[in-house]
C-alpha cells in the first residue's frame, strides 16, 4: 500500500510517499481502507520532533490521527464492525496511508449523508471542542470568549457552544469574520487592543475562555475574567502552567459515543464541517506547509 513516511524529524520535506506492507489487525482492531485523512497541527508538531518530550515517536513513522474509510478486515474479538462497514475515527497506525488500523473502540459508523472528507475532519475537532466545553461547564445564557474560532477546533466549538445557548465572541482575522457570523459567533479581531474590543462587545464580562489558538492571549484572557484563571482552558499555549491556567490535553482518550453523536449532527446539517482544502495523499508536504502557516479555515484533508 501507499503511505506517507518520515525517517527523521524535520521540516515538511522529510515527508515522502512510500510503499509499505498493509498492516494486519490484532485482537480488537480493524483494518480500514482510508478514503480521507484529516490534517491536524499536532501532525506537523510531531513530525518536527517538538513533541518528543511528550509523545515519543518511533521512526520511521506515518503521520495522521483521524480518518474515514471502509472496514476491510476485522481482528479477533471484534463485534461492532465487519468488512464493508463505512466508519470514521482515530487511527492506531497513522492515517496518511491507503490502509490503517484502528481499535474497534475508537470508531463510529459513518452516516451515509456525510462525505468522506467531512467525516475524516470530525474526530479530533469535535472530541476536543466537546471535551473542553464540558471542562468549562459552559451553560445557557453565558458568554464564551474563544481564541482561534475559525480553525478546525474553533469552528466546531463555536457551533457546539451556541447550541448550548451561549453567546460566543470568537477571535479571527477580519477575512474570517463573515464565516464566524455564519457559524453563530460575534467576531472580533485578535491582536493588540483585544481587551478593549471584547469589553465593548461584552460590558458584563465573559464567563469562560476557551483558548484554541495558543498564541499568547492568556494574559488578556485573565484580565477579561477579572484577574482570575478560573474557567479559562487552553489546548495549545505552552505558558499555561506558568500562568496557572488549565491545559486540556485529552489524556482520558477519545469517545466513540461522542463521535457518533457529532457525526449524526454533521450529517443532518446541524453541525457545519468546513473542509476548506484537500490534497492528494502524495502531497502531504503541501498540507503540512499550509497547516504550519497557521491560517487554515476549518480543516484540510488528504485523499489517498
Ligand atoms: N490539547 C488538545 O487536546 C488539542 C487538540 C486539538 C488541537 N490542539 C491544538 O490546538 C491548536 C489549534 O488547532 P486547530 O486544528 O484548530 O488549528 P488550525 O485549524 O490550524 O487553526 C488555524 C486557525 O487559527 C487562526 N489563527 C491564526 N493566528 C491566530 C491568532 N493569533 N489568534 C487567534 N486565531 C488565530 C486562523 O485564523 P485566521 O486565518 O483568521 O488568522 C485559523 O483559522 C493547535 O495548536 C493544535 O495542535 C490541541
Amino acid at each position: 500500500m501507499e503511505a506517507i513516511v518520515y525517517e527523521e524529524f524535520g521540516g515538511p520535506g522529510v515527508l515522502h510517499l512510500a510503499r509499505l506492507d498493509a498492516p494486519r489487525p490484532g485482537p480488537g482492531q480493524v483494518r480500514v481502507a482510508v478514503r480521507a485523512a484529516g490534517v491536524n497541527p499536532l501532525d506537523h508538531k510531531i513530525r518536527s520532533g517538538a513533541m518528543e518530550p511528550v509523545f515519543p515517536t518511533a521512526l520511521p513513522a506515518t503521520p495522521g490521527a483521524e480518518f474515514s474509510g471502509v472496514v476491510e478486515e476485522a481482528g479477533e474479538g471484534v463485534t461492532a464492525f465487519a468488512p464493508g462497514d463505512e466508519v470514521l475515527g482515530w487511527s492506531a497506525t497513522g492515517s496518511y496511508a491507503a490502509e490503517a488500523l484502528a481499535e474497534e473502540s475508537s470508531l463510529a459508523p459513518k452516516p451515509p449523508d456525510l462525505s468522506w472528507a467531512q467525516a475524516a475532519a470530525l474526530p479530533v475537532a469535535t472530541d476536543t471542542a466537546s471535551r473542553v466545553l464540558d471542562e468549562l461547564a459552559l451553560a445557557e445564557g453565558e458568554t464564551l470568549l474563544l481564541h482561534g474560532a475559525s480553525g478546525g477546533v474553533g469552528s466546531v466549538a463555536v457551533q457546539l457552544a451556541v447550541a448550548r445557548g451561549a453567546t460566543v465572541i470568537g477571535t479571527a482575522s477580519p477575512a474570517n469574520h463573515d464565516f464566524l457570523r455564519v457559524l453563530g459567533a460575534v467576531p472580533v479581531a485578535y491582536g493588540s487592543g483585544l481587551v478593549e474590543r471584547v469589553r465593548e462587545l461584552a460590558p458584563q464580562g465573559v464567563d469562560a475562555v476557551f483558548d484554541v489558538s495558543g498564541r499568547g492571549a492568556l494574559p488578556e484572557s485573565i484580565e477579561l475574567r477579572g484577574g482570575t484563571t478560573d474557567r479559562i482552558v487552553t489546548i495549545a499555549d505552552g505558558d499555561a502552567a506558568e500562568l496557572g491556567v488549565a491545559f486540556s490535553s485529552g489524556g482520558g482518550g477519545p469517545s466513540a459515543g461522542r463521535l457518533a453523536e457529532n457525526a449524526r449532527l454533521a450529517a443532518s446539517g446541524e453541525l457545519r464541517v468546513e473542509v476548506s482544502r484537500s490534497f492528494p495523499l502524495a502531497d502531504a508536504r503541501s498540507a503540512h506547509e499550509a497547516s504550519e502557516a497557521g491560517h487554515v479555515r476549518g480543516k484540510m484533508v488528504l485523499l489517498p
